[in-house]
């Protein structure tokens, strides 16, 4: 049975018994910044489980992508050195939200297994937790599995609940005691039953697990019971599709047969000439290939973060292995099209998106390849000793300066044998990090220090505050008791309308007065998380601290500065819409004059693609709709799906900022309705690093003028080529063409002229010893006219030795020819030479013929006149 048919299978068994199929959810979890990847069935359904989120159904059955490749659930290192384990995986599950518990749960597992896919039943093992009699009792009575087949697993991971036969999603989360079924591939595989010191073997694989969900665990560990007990279960599809194909690694199913054969073609092919089939590095290509390719596809790119450093983790890994194998140039992208063929047809996200997959990988490999062989070579020497053990320097360096993760090499030193000192690592990177505290802190100490009372901002309802208190007065850097006219100094207010920067929105400026004195407050920056330091200069009076002091933004330029943060958030929106879901946020800065924004995206936007966005967010502006933010927990925040950026430290509390479709967490100021923006339009679309782009637009005045200097300048241009702006175009095409013909016409007219002027200077040749010398300049001619006219007059002269020049934009072109018959006597180079260094310049040629340039047009006439001379000499 080939995989596509036992998925296949697996659903429509579940469906038969009332469960609704849902499609995969991505590998990236949309809304869950506590989870690095989705690493299970069950994690779309966590709140269902939670009873935070309803569905119509109470039972679900999905094919899940999964990557274990860090996290709680990491098979990463086991990669490529077992017969079972994968970082990516698709996961069937069948799900029941409160629906049936135990007994269901267990004798649908056991009628798929014997009856639709027709395993023999002896085949079968189970595990059980130690505590769960229930469980047990199904397996043994209700079932009929032998007794010596079940097997009970207490707390065997040393800590209350920590069990192979309890699961935990993370930390935190639903989780509930579990049973599993074993398959036994027979005595010819090492390896023992569950429970026994060789478990870990590959005889007896674990390929399905029934979890009975209870509980849910809280940051302190603490269990409360799940509103209703639940059932969450996995199957490895690559496991069961073993066992079906009755071969006994994953790696000999059908799916994965394709793409061993892919990769090995494409190391081949990139110098590895004929690799060994068998080697388990091509295993751990095939593995991660499709770790990264359904990464990339879910919006990861390879960086040095979070979910990016993952993927860059592996993509590394997977090249060296190639490497090894003697690949020296990029492959790994090359195996994305096999991938599609095989699983494309089941993840159509995947196919969609090929080009931009294969083009991120590509960028990757190509970077690291650059580094590779170099850190090989490094590596390679300090193996080359006795000692077991790579000293953490080393493997520090490989990672610091030649793009080795630390697991890379470990990988490479475990296939020797040999260890990394892992904590001599973590002593060198610590190292690096203070040598860049260290740096920071002399910043910080050019920064200003604080110990008083916070900042109380109030400027996302009002933009003056009366009867402000001075807190703090900076004057380069040391607090002083006040500061006077002309100094310019930071000011910190018990309560201000400032906003600081933060968020990518630039901070407000404005002014801080009383009866006395003047602030001009120029930017807005935080001294620490909720100290507020308005810098500016004292303008008129003196300020002590103490003072009440009024505070005004200016409201025209914060107006500004909140369209285009608006617009932002709704451009990020349509960015998703028209591109796709893999568009994440990477940076953006957002001031009065436009707002810059960068985005995970590899190709440049076509034009289509931009006026689609633009559309998009200026029919938002148009429906005028009003934005709210409201405070809430996290928690909370995450259940409205708003947009959240993975590896962003967000507080307890967070601000949910919702405009027209869009709904974000954000701290900044914003619109009161869409409407208030006026107009979006993007000016500027590139690329600022591999697979990041970047889009400059401007909102409201700042757009109008420029569509109005854009209006005008047509006017203008139209009205100097006498159209009107709508034939513009067509008038330009014309008058192209119309200078081009004429051009064609000059070039005509430049001939014939020479051509003439060439008749004229027959008649000025000197004939010394049977030679005719002619030297001559030419008006306007140009190289090609001075060559045709020089043959003309070889030809009509018959025996000669001729130089003819031009002087075009400051400079003198010369040519200069001679017949056979003279060519023994007098070299055209030579003649040339001989003219264009006295015009400063030189040249060459052939013996009849020559080219020269000179940068002195006022020796010319000096220079030709030397020629009869010259030439008479020779003859
Ligand atoms: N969520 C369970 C697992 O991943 C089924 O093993």
């Amino acid at each position: 049975m080939k995989v596509t048919q036992i998925r296949e299978n697996f659903l429509k068994f579940f469906e038969s018994k009332g469960h609704q199929v849902v499609s995969s959810s991505p590998v990236v979890p949309g809304d869950d910044p506590t989870l690095l990847f989705t690493n299970a069935g069950m994690n779309q359904f966590k709140d269902v489980f939670l009873g935070f989120d309803k569905r119509p159904y109470t039972r679900a059955t999905t094919a899940q992508k999964c990557i274990r490749a860090g996290g709680k659930h990491n098979d990463l290192d086991n990669v490529g050195y077992t017969a079972r384990h994968h970082t990516f995986f698709e996961m069937l599950g069948n799900f029941s939200f409160g629906d049936y518990f135990k007994r269901d749960a267990i004798s649908y597992a056991w009628e798929l297994l014997t009856t639709v896919y027709k395993l023999p039943a002896d085949k079968l093992w189970v595990t059980v937790y130690a505590e769960d009699d229930e469980a047990y009792d199904i397996w043994a009575k209700e079932v009929g599995v032998p007794t010596e087949r079940i097997i009970r697993i207490g707390d065997n991971k040393g800590a209350r609940y920590a069990s192979d036969n309890f699961w935990m999603m993370g930390d935190t989360g639903p989780c509930g005691p579990c049973t599993e079924i074993f398959y036994d591939h027979g005595e010819d595989i090492p390896g023992g039953p569950p429970g026994s010191p060789e478990e870990d073997g590959d005889r007896y694989i674990e390929i399905w697990n029934n979890v009975f969900m209870q509980f849910n665990r809280d940051e302190d560990g603490v269990m409360h019971p799940l509103p209703k007990p639940s059932v969450d279960t996995g199957m490895g599809l690559e496991r069961i599709a073993a066992v079906l194909q009755h071969v006994h690694s994953n790696y000999e199913i059908d799916l994965f047969v394709n793409l061993l054969a892919a990769a090995k073609s494409a190391v081949d092919g990139a110098g590895a000439g004929n690799c060994d089939a068998n080697s388990p590095s091509l295993k751990v290509i095939a593995d991660h290939i499709r770790a990264c390719s359904f990464t990339v596809t879910d919006g990861v790119i390879p960086g040095n973060a979070g979910r990016g450093y993952v993927l860059r983790r592996i993509t590394r890994r997977a090249i060296r292995h190639g490497y090894k194998l003697g690949a020296r140039a990029p492959f790994f992208h090359k195996l994305v099209s096999a991938l599609v063929k095989e699983m494309g047809d089941a993840y159509p996200e995947l196919k969609a998106n090929e080009a931009r997959v294969t083009e991120v990988l590509k960028q990757e490999e190509e970077r690291f390849f650059q580094t590779i062989s170099n850190g090989m070579e490094i590596l390679e020497a300090a193996l080359a000793g006795s000692s077991k053990v790579i000293d953490g320097e080393t493997a520090f360096k490989l990672h610091d300066t030649f793009g080795f993760p630390l697991d890379l090499t470990a990988d490479v030193c475990r296939e020797r044998g040999v260890t990394v000192d892992e904590a001599g690592f973590e002593v060198a990177m610590n190292r690096q990090r203070d040598q860049a505290r260290a740096a920071g802190k002399f910043k910080m100490a050019q920064g200003l220090e604080y110990a008083g009372a916070p900042t109380v901002f109030h400027g996302y309802d009002t933009l003056n505050q009366e009867s402000a208190k001075v807190l703090a007065l900076y004057v380069d850097g040391s607090q002083v008791p006040s500061v006077k006219a002309g100094d310019n100094a930071v000011i910190v207010l018990d309560n201000t309308p400032f906003y600081a920067e933060s968020g990518g929105q630039v901070g407000d400026a404005g002014e801080l007065r009383n009866t006395t004195s003047l602030f001009d407050v120029e930017d807005t920056l935080k001294i620490q998380a909720d100290v507020f330091g308005h810098h500016g200069q004292v303008l008129e009076g003196e300020i002590k601290v103490g003072d009440q002091l009024n505070a005004k933004v200016n409201a025209e330029r914060r107006a500004r500065t909140i369209r285009h943060h608006s617009a932002t958030h709704l451009m990020h929106k349509a960015l998703r819409e028209v591109l796709g879901a893999h568009v994440q946020q990477k940076g953006s800065l957002v001031d009065p004059d436009k707002t810059r924004f960068d985005f995970t995206h590899t190709a440049p936007m076509t034009a289509e693609q931009i006026a689609q966005v633009e559309q998009l967010v200026n029919a938002e502006i148009l429906a005028n709709a009003a934005a709210s933010a409201k405070v809430m927990s996290l928690d909370d925040a995450q259940k409205t799906g708003a947009m959240m950026l993975f590896g962003e430290k967000y507080g307890e509390t967070v601000r949910v900022l919702e405009i027209g479709s869009s709904k974000e967490l954000c701290g900044g100021t914003h619109v009161q309705r869409t409407g208030d923006i006026g107009i979006f339009k993007i000016l500027a679309e590139s690329g600022v690093a591999a697979g990041i782009r970047r889009v400059e637009a401007i909102a409201g005045d700042r757009a109008l003028s420029y569509l109005q200097k854009l209006d005008t300048q047509i006017n203008q241009l139209a009205a100097s080529l006498k159209a009107t702006p709508s034939d513009l175009a067509q008038r330009i095409t014309q008058l192209q063409d119309h200078a081009r013909s004429l051009e064609k016409e000059l070039e005509r007219l430049g001939s014939k002229l020479a051509a003439s002027q060439g008749d004229e200077l027959v008649s000025k040749a000197v004939e010394v010893n049977g030679i005719r010398i002619l030297a001559a300049q030419l008006e306007g001619a140009d190289a090609k006219v001075l060559r045709e006219t020089l043959d003309q007059l070889k030809n009509k002269l018959k025996s000669a030795a001729i130089v003819l020049a031009s002087v075009q934009d400051g400079k003198v072109q010369l040519a200069a020819g001679v017949t056979a018959d003279a060519v023994g006597k007098v070299k055209a180079g030579d003649l040339v030479n001989h003219v264009a260094q006295q015009v400063g310049g030189k040249g060459g040629g052939k013996p009849d013929m020559a080219m020269a340039g000179g940068t002195d047009p006022k020796r010319l006439v000096a220079a030709l006149n030397s020629v009869q001379a010259w030439v008479t000499e020779r003859l």
